[in-house]
């Protein structure tokens, strides 16, 4: 089919951290991987949730799609809307500092800056396009399970080149989604019979806040918002009042027998050094906070989802 022909898509490494390996396992046989998914076209994980996206879109007749967005979602979705002759109109808070401001320009985005939170941009998108009749790409919409089922794909990546699901996935947690996705790629894989477990997963996110985390550490039925958090340079893609993918996110933790970590600025900094340093691997510090896991982890093997490049300015 044509959309498919212009939007080819390929996987991303997944690489061995040999030397963090012995800096945190010394004494057994753990093994370490990054699945690395700066190595996309716009350096995060959210390539996969925009092409398939854009893909649903053009299949469905829409020539206009919209999302709100901190930086990465909306940078991905106006690349690949971009490549196939359709609209992004990506509602970003007023108030944020986007590092990504310029790239959401040179890939032709409308900008539709709104007064509030990253939430409230979410919200005037949504009300957007029901008004408007474009394409809802938004976290926690009638679209969500679009992007569960393109991050279930490095569910599929990481079994294929290890032969086997790890015994641990670790990923960083906004919304939910790629958390809740990646464990929805391995429920799948194990329903077809492919593999016999699960992996336990593990989500980390910011000190200051995450109705995900916050909700599963207080051992909440679903997930609750948060009255107050904090937004910081380091933490903006995890901090989150209202989880979008929230509920799916808690359920994924608690079926899979898996645990959540909070980790403050200054540590998440240290983790990007920290793999730069050992691996030479370049890492946003967000996405760098899976680290934070290796201090925790027993003896198996771990797979750590690394969501982004650090686009420095
Ligand atoms: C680089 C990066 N890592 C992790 C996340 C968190 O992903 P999710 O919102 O699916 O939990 C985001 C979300 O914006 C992100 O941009």
């Amino acid at each position: 089919m044509l959309v498919r022909q212009e939007l080819s898509y390929y996987r991303t490494p997944l690489l061995r951290l040999s030397r963090l390996e012995r800096a945190f396992f010394p004494r057994d046989e753990s093994r370490v991987y990054a699945k690395y998914e700066g190595a996309n076209p716009t350096g995060t994980h959210k390539d996969r949730a925009a092409v398939l996206h854009v893909q649903r879109a053009l299949e469905g007749g829409f020539r206009v799609l919209t999302a709100g967005t901190c930086g990465n979602f909306g940078v991905s979705l106006a690349y690949y809307s971009r490549m196939v002759g359709a609209r992004a109109v990506i509602f970003v808070p007023r108030r944020y500092t986007l590092e990504r401001m310029s790239e959401l320009r040179r890939y032709g985005a409308q900008l539709v800056l709104v007064d509030g939170s990253y939430e409230d941009a979410v919200s005037a998108s949504v009300r957007a396009a029901s008004e408007n009749g474009w394409y809802d790409a938004n976290p926690g919409s009638i679209n969500s399970r679009v992007s569960f089922e393109a991050y279930s794909a490095l569910a599929h990546e990481i079994t294929w080149e290890l032969g086997d699901p790890p015994d641990t996935v670790v990923l960083p947690v906004g919304n939910g989604t790629t958390l809740a996705g990646v464990h929805m790629g391995f429920s799948k894989l194990r329903g077809l019979g492919y593999v016999e477990r699960v992996p336990r997963i593990i989500g980390v996110t910011t000190v200051h806040g995450n109705s995900v985390v916050d909700s599963f550490l207080g051992g909440m039925e679903r997930a609750m918002p948060l009255r107050r958090v904090k937004e910081t340079r380091y933490n903006e893609p995890l901090v989150s009042m209202i989880s979008f993918d929230g509920d799916a996110a808690l359920a994924a933790l608690r079926e899979s027998g898996g645990s959540a970590l909070r980790v403050t600025d200054r540590a998440m900094v240290g983790y990007s050094r920290l793999l730069r340093e050992l691996e030479g691997i370049d890492a946003l510090p967000a996405s760098a906070s899976v680290l934070e896991s290796l201090r925790f982890l027993g003896e198996g093997t771990h797979a750590l989802v690394i969501t982004s490049r650090w686009h420095l300015p």
